[in-house]
């Protein structure tokens, strides 16, 4: 492939024995490389070639990055760490707050490619042919964002579990604003949703950032994306629809009523003509319930019986039941479905804590006499029609068919405390953390 352009520099004099490059030119936004195929093995022009790729990279953003040479910028990041695994429930000890320096933002001009070579993942220099190769390469170009909200929610327990070995970051999603770009296709200023973790600044190639819907309105709070028009307002959308296949008409059972996911499934299901029945831990959730519109509501800690409770609000039972809560409410809630009854299980909150798994009672007598269906679904199963859901959940929150409440913490230092509270279930509705 063609290079073109005068060469700005050679950089031969990196290599170690034996020689594997003939020659190493740095052009203007691109790097050319020609391999001695007589010098090692093909392994090792391999692991040379990798090497340095990645010191031209280095090379190539030094001498293209003028912030490095202007002001010396240095960004530091805070992050929270998984300091020790949960063990029962999460306590502050188990994170730890640290420092990250941020390097300087790589600057690949107009391009934002990798390597360019037949191979896939790049940065190969012989080919299994062993002829020597000319190749060209591109410096990525980089952002740097900072988190303006945080995300914290019930998921991160269980997925630490899963996916976090202790001392990685926490994982989780922010609203983030960029605030220094060396990448034409994203402007300073821009607002994004983010899964980069619990951590305040970030570099990103701009790879799997997702650009707030166009038509957000100025005057909507950007931290909803979290929310309401975020990912648990996508879980109540699709779960009601696609997995409880509600109709209007029939009657819909949610618990962890008056949280992000909960709050929006009974709206959605009053939108869909449904009468809606909700749960909730205190009183005062109970009250935001009826304000926004459910049916029928009650506390589950207070009530003398769930049982009851349940009979009471719909005496003919449940067509649809949106289980946030899984556990004792969940076992008791399935002998109450009507026939053909569906039951979308999201969420088994009431089990995340638990360090001996709760035993039964088990679901398959009220299964089989009721010919209920009963499905676990993660909303990430629709992400090609994120942006349909999104649209229809921001039309709603607009039109004001659906109402939003978040539990705002101030302050980045403070993720632990939110996420613990969320977890005891001190949040109305989604809880998010204002840097
Ligand atoms: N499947 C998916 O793709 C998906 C996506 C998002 C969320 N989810 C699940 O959906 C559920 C709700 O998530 P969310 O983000 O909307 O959280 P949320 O409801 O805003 O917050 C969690 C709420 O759960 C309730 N809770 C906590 N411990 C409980 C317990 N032992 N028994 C009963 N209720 C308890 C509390 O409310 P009370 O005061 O009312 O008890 C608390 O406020 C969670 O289970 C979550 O894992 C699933």
């Amino acid at each position: 492939m063609g290079v073109g352009g005068k060469a700005l520099g050679r950089i031969i004099a990196l290599q170690k024995k034996p020689r594997v490059f003939q020659k190493v030119e740095i052009f203007d936004k691109k790097v050319r490389i020609r391999v001695n195929r007589r010098s090692g093995s093909r392994s090792t022009r391999r692991n040379y070639g990798k090497e340095m790729a990645s010191t031209m990279a280095r090379r190539f953003a030094d001498r293209h990055d003028d912030s490095r040479c202007e002001s010396a910028r240095m960004v530091i990041a805070k992050a929270w760490v998984l300091k020790k695994h949960f063990d029962g429930f999460p306590q502050t000890s188990d994170f730890d707050l640290k420092n990250i320096e941020l390097p300087n933002l790589k600057d690949g001009g107009e391009q934002s490619a990798t390597f360019t070579t037949n191979f896939s993942g790049g940065y190969m220099l012989a080919d299994h042919t062993n002829n020597p190769k000319l190749m060209t390469g591109v410096v990525v170009s980089e952002l740097l964002l900072e988190s303006i909200f945080l995300s914290v929610d019930p998921y991160m327990r269980p997925y630490s579990r899963r996916i976090m070995k202790e001392g990685d970051i926490m994982i989780g999603t922010q609203v983030a604003r960029i605030v220094e770009s060396k990448n034409p296709a994203f402007t300073v200023g821009t607002f994004v949703v983010a899964d980069r973790g619990w951590r305040t600044h970030f570099i990103s190639d701009g790879k799997g950032l997702q650009l707030l819907p166009s038509s957000w309105p100025e005057s909507l709070p950007k931290s909803l994306a979290l929310g309401t028009v975020g990912m648990p307002g996508l879980t109540a959308y699709f779960g009601l629809l696609e997995v409880c296949k509600m109709k209007p008409g029939e009657t819909v059972l949610v618990n962890a009523a008056a949280g992000a996911v909960g709050s929006v499934v009974g709206q959605i299901a009053k939108i869909g003509g449904c009468k809606v029945v909700g749960c909730a831990g205190s009183d005062d959730k109970v009250a935001y319930l009826e304000k926004i519109g459910f049916d029928e509501v009650f506390n589950y800690k207070t009530v003398k019986s769930v049982d009851e409770a349940l009979r009471k609000a719909s005496p003919d039972g449940y067509d649809c039941f949106f289980d946030n809560v899984g556990g004792e409410f969940a076992s008791v809630a399935i002998n109450q479905m009507k026939k053909y009854g569906r039951i979308a299980v999201c969420g088994a909150i009431s089990q995340y804590n638990d360090s001996v798994p709760q035993k039964g009672p088990y679901v398959q007598m009220p299964m089989i006499f009721k010919e209920l269906q009963m499905e676990g679904f993660l909303v990430t199963r629709w992400n090609s029609r994120r942006e349909e859901g999104l649209q229809a959940l921001l039309k709603w929150v607009m039109e004001g068919k659906v109402k939003c409440h978040e539990q705002v913490t101030e302050g980045f230092e403070n993720m632990p405390m939110a996420f613990i509270g969320m977890l005891k279930g001190e949040n109305l509705g989604k809880a998010v953390v204002k840097v």
